[in-house]
């Protein structure tokens, strides 16, 4: 049976590599773009969970987000609500669109795409870091909540990936990053995308409520 699979954040970097490898497992996925759905605004969100409510959603990976590092003294309001809105309030609103129909045919699959700062901690990225242990946190309550619906819920914690998000930086500092890193490189997002099959498969039965970091050995340190 084809299965359907919703993914955020699927045009570009570690979403997009999830896109291509569900498709090659014959998921039907759907990517919607910010016309369809913009993360960022309350009545987007809202129009897109009365869609899903009538969609048969068998896998939702909450993958988008964002991060723009400030240090305390200079954070701006709008990276407050803007960082916990992208990273915290849309999954758990999307996820409250996705169960209902999950629930009815008592299978489904959530993905959070949260970060090894979900785990440990870095300077300059308090809301980053603050979101990522949110979300960490909302998929422990949800396994709970939703394993007797036959509804696993896990996040995977990926370490520094090349994406935008980390090719940005300037390169001296990208090779400092890489320095850090026990594996001595960055994740390819493909990588990542591996392990996020695995668990959205039937293959995976039992894992439900994990903390999956994926970084190369960094946290180990
Ligand atoms: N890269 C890393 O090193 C790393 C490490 C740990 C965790 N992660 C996590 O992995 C996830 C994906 O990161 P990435 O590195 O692949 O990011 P990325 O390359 O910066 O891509 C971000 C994705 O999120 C989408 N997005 C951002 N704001 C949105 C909004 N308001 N509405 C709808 N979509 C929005 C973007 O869409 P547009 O194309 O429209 O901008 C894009 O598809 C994130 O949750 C991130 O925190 C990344």
């Amino acid at each position: 049976m084809k299965r359907t699979a919703l993914i955020t954040g699927g045009s570009r970097g570690i979403g997009k590599a999830i896109v291509s490898i569900l498709k090659k497992e014959e998921f039907t996925v759907l990517a919607p773009d910010r016309s369809e759905l913009d993360l960022l605004n309350d009545e987007s969100i809202a129009a897109y969970g009365r869609k899903i409510r009538n969609t048969r959603i068998d896998v939702l990976i909450n993958n988008a987000g964002i991060n723009a590092p400030q240090w305390i003294e200079e954070m701006t309001d709008e990276n407050i609500v803007q960082t916990i809105q992208v990273n915290l309030i849309a999954p758990v609103k999307l996820i409250r669109a996705a169960v209902p129909g999950m629930k009815k045919r008592r299978w489904g699959r959530i993905i959070n795409i949260s970060s090894m700062f979900g785990v440990i901690a870095r300077g300059k990225q308090a809301l980053y870091v603050a979101t990522k242990h949110g979300i960490n946190g909302i998929t422990k309550s949800l396994a709970l909540e939703l394993a007797p619906n036959n509804i696993l819920v896990n996040s995977v914690c990926p370490g520094f990936t090349a994406t935008d998000l980390v090719l940005r930086n300037a390169p001296d500092k990208i090779k400092s990053l890489e320095r850090d890193i026990p594996i001595g490189r960055l994740a390819d997002p493909r990588e990542i995308a591996k392990l996020v099959r695995f668990l959205v498969s039937d293959e995976n039965s039992y894992m439900t409520g994990s903390i999956v970091v994926i970084d190369g050995g960094y946290t180990c340190k």
